[in-house]
Order: C-alpha cells, then sequence, then structure tokens
C-alpha cells in the first residue's frame, strides 16, 4: 500500500501567508501540519509516499527531503496548477501503479493517526473507504449520505440542505478502480476536478464504498482560525520541558516547553506554550496557547493564543491574541504623537486594531 499526500493547492483562505510560504508547512506547536500527517502515514506502516506539490515544490522538498527521517522513501510529483484533489489522483497514476493507497490532505490534522482506518481496509477489501465526522455546519463540506447498511450511497459539496451532518474528512482508501473514476469525470464548475465526484463515480458504478465515522478530533488547517484551534489542541498535550535559560525574575507557569537555545528574561510564561530554539522573551507576557517559532524576539510584550513563526519580532506591544504572525516580521509601537498606526502589509492581509 501506498500514500499519495496533497501538499499543493493555492491556499488563498491563509493569505498573506500563502504567498511566501506553504500552508502545510506553518508549524502547530512548531512543527509543520505536514508532518504530523506524515508521521501518521509511517505510523500506519506505509513508506512509499508520494507528495503533491505545486508552487512552493522547493520549500516541501527542503522541509521533508527524501523521507528517511521520518522512515519513508518519498516521490515528488509536481502538478502545474491546483485542478483539484481527483486531478492530483489522475497525476500520479504512474506513481501509484496498481495498488491500493490512502490520500491524505497534507494541511489536515487528525487526532489518533490513521493505522485504524488502514486496517479496517486492508481487512474489509472494499473499492473505496472514506472517512467522516459529525460536524454542526454540514453546509460548509463534503457531505456523505449513508444507507441503512453503512455504505455511502451518495455525496455532496457544500450542499444547502444537507442530508446529513457527516462531513468527509481529509483521508481516503482507495483501490486502483478510482484511476478509471478520475478519468472519466469532467471539471466542477470551479474548474477543478472534485474527488467527491469522482467517489460519485464510483458509488454509480455500483462499486463498495464505505465509509468510517471517527469521533476523535479533526480539523482542516486552511483558515487562521482552524490553524490556531489545531495549535491549542495540541499544545494541550505538549510535554513539559524547561531546558532554555530561565533568569530568576522569569515566572514559568503550566506545560510550556522551551528550547535549550531559547532565553528568558523578566518574563512570565503561562502555559501551554512553547518558544523555539534561539528565541528569547524579554520583560513580556506570553499566554496559554502560544508557539514561538525559531529565532523569534519577544520584548516588552504580551502574546496570547497565537502562532508566530520565525525570524519575527515584537516589541513593546501589548496585547496579541488569536494571530498567525509570519516569518521575518517586525510589530512595534508607533512614535506617540500624533496617534496613527503606520502599516507596511502584504497582499490580502487581514489587520484588526483596537480602538
Ligand atoms: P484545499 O484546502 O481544498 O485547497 P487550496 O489549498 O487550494 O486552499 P484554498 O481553498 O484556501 O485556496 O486543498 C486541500 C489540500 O490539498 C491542501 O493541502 C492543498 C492540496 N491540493 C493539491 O495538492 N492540489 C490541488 O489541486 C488542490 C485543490 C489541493
Amino acid at each position: 500500500m501506498k500514500a499519495l499526500v496533497l501538499s499543493g493547492g493555492a491556499g488563498t483562505r491563509l493569505r498573506p501567508i500563502t504567498h511566501t510560504s506553504a500552508k502545510q508547512l506553518v508549524p502547530v506547536a512548531n512543527k509543520p501540519v505536514l508532518f504530523y500527517g506524515l508521521e501518521a502515514i509511517a505510523e500506519a506502516g506505509i513508506t512509499e509516499v508520494g507528495i503533491i506539490v505545486g508552487d512552493t515544490a522547493e520549500e516541501i522538498r527542503q522541509a521533508v527531503g527524501d523521507g528517511s527521517a521520518l522512515g519513508l522513501k518519498v516521490t515528488y510529483i509536481p502538478q502545474d496548477a491546483p485542478l483539484g484533489l481527483a486531478h492530483a489522483v489522475l497525476i500520479a497514476r504512474e506513481f501509484l501503479g496498481d495498488e491500493d493507497f490512502v490520500m491524505y490532505l497534507g494541511d489536515n490534522f487528525i487526532v489518533g493517526g490513521i493505522s485504524g482506518l488502514v486496517d479496517q481496509f486492508r481487512a474489509d477489501k472494499p473499492d473505496a473507504q472514506i472517512l467522516l465526522t459529525r460536524v454542526p455546519n454540514p453546509t460548509a463540506f463534503g457531505v456523505a449520505e449513508l444507507g441503512a447498511d453503512g455504505k455511502v450511497i451518495g455525496l455532496e459539496e457544500k450542499p444547502q440542505h444537507p442530508k446529513s451532518d457527516l462531513a468527509l474528512v481529509g483521508v481516503y482508501l482507495f483501490t486502483p478502480a478510482v484511476h478509471e473514476a478520475v478519468r472519466a469525470i469532467k471539471p466542477s464548475w470551479r474548474g477543478e476536478l472534485e474527488i467527491t465526484h469522482a467517489i460519485q463515480w464510483l458509488i454509480d458504478e455500483q462499486k463498495d464504498v464505505r465509509s468510517t465515522t471517527i469521533g476523535g478530533y479533526w480539523k482542516d488547517t486552511g483558515n487562521v482560525t482552524d490553524m490556531l484551534e489545531v495549535n491549542r489542541t495540541v499544545l494541550e498535550t505538549l510535554e513539559p520541558s524547561i531546558e532554555g535559560s530561565v533568569d530568576e525574575a522569569s515566572e514559568i507557569i503550566g506545560r510550556v516547553q522551551i528550547h535549550p537555545t531559547a532565553k528568558i528574561t523578566g518574563s512570565r510564561i503561562v502555559g501551554p506554550a512553547i518558544i523555539g530554539p534561539g528565541s528569547t522573551i524579554s520583560d513580556s507576557y506570553v499566554g496559554p496557547f502560544t508557539s514561538i517559532s525559531e529565532n523569534c524576539r519577544i520584548e516588552d510584550a504580551e502574546v496570547e493564543y497565537s502562532i508566530v513563526l520565525r525570524d519575527s519580532s515584537i516589541i513593546g506591544v501589548r496585547r496579541i491574541e488569536a494571530s498567525l504572525i509570519g516569518r521575518n516580521v517586525e510589530i512595534t509601537p508607533a512614535p506617540r504623537v500624533p496617534a496613527a498606526h503606520r502599516l507596511v502589509i502584504g497582499d490580502y492581509s487581514k489587520v484588526q486594531i483596537s480602538k
């Protein structure tokens, strides 16, 4: 069995972060979200992984390499444009050969891994198996309709009148039967080859499409709110370890991980929180559910429930919360008079200023 991991895409919902980097590499508790998926694949006993890459191919290659650090053998499959999840399967035909495979969306996050799901698929041998979870707002998802025997009888993409509250999670198991399906379907109104259409095609061809409903936690980290939420969930399970230098005047409370090369002075850190390599926190407050990655400088500032990417500094500003801050960002106070905001902000940024 092989794995196909989708790490291309446009990432419009995470602009401006995705103007300059891959959304699958945004760190959750200081580890790229993609790595959680790759680890789950390795844990399920799958070693041959094809990674679909788009505009951010180089960055993904640099981060994942040949996969050996994760116990994987990685093949990169370039996709010229984000033409859909089923298009990714179409272009991976040669890599996948005639083997069964798990398709994993590189920006999805599932607690509990996929080993149970893969074992079930291996034992039952249906033509395809999808993963579902109950959601309060099914109109925002691909939604499945199940028959009395639990078989999938229909799928709808973002339905206005959903037939159930079971949303498709970004992990799919396929036999080679899917290859005929992705060749048969036509692009949707948004110009993409939809995987839901390919699965519907299998159902219409009387193929055996089954589902597993997961009770555990799942999130698509495609937008900032979900990204922060996943970060919170992962930080809640953090193994506390304070290895960096913390001076007498500082106070560390709760689940906190401080990298051996990080330095904390005159600050209060309330976990769960993680401080990455080479970062310095001085005269500041870092509140719960915050991930500060490497080489950041937090000085005379307050940050809470946020993700700060590498090489950024927050100096003399309070308080920042529910924020995703990119790489090499500088946040400092404006001169006192006149009271004005001075901004240099990339395209598609979102700034909320407290009055
Ligand atoms: P999506 O989040 O559905 O799409 P997107 O990345 O284009 O994001 P947005 O909606 O914000 O513009 O994609 C799910 C995953 O699949 C994600 O990791 C990107 C990847 N993907 C591909 O690799 N190729 C594709 O053609 C598409 C559509 C997505």
